[in-house]
């Protein structure tokens, strides 16, 4: 929580997608994964990361946030790799590679980016919005 509901909200949902997108992957390892369902949850998730990233990035131009660029730059890093997972996905179907990339890399970089971008831009915002 970074204490300012606008981005709050957004990152709530966040979590429920990507653990929601988890328990099909978790599922798909220990069986026969349910391709479909990991394409659709996989698809959603990515819509709703470009529209975060969006907001924040809008938000953060509107209000004049210094340090803007640095964190627009994170989101536009992240998102490229995200969209290669995707992309990955559609082409082979590796799950142990999709299962690498949200257990550890997606969720490491999350965990980061709203403890020191997100934090700080929530910090600025609250006090100008
Ligand atoms: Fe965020
Ligand atoms: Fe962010």
């Amino acid at each position: 929580m970074v204490n300012f509901e606008a981005m709050d909200e957004v990152h709530r949902e966040e979590v429920a997608l990507i653990n929601h997108l988890g328990s099909l992957i978790t599922t798909g390892l220990d069986s026969t994964p349910d391709t479909n369902a990991i394409t659709a949850k996989l698809y959603e998730w990515v819509e709703h990361t470009r529209a975060h990233f969006d907001s924040e990035n809008r938000m953060m131009e509107t209000h004049g946030f210094p340090p803007y660029p640095v964190h627009r730059a994170e989101h536009e890093l992240m998102l490229s790799k995200i969209e290669s997972q995707q992309q990955q996905w559609l082409n082979e179907k590796e799950l142990n590679q999709l299962a690498e990339f949200i257990f550890v890399v997606w969720r490491e970089w999350f965990d980061a980016h709203v403890k020191s971008m997100d934090t700080v831009t929530a910090r600025f915002l609250s006090q100008v919005m």
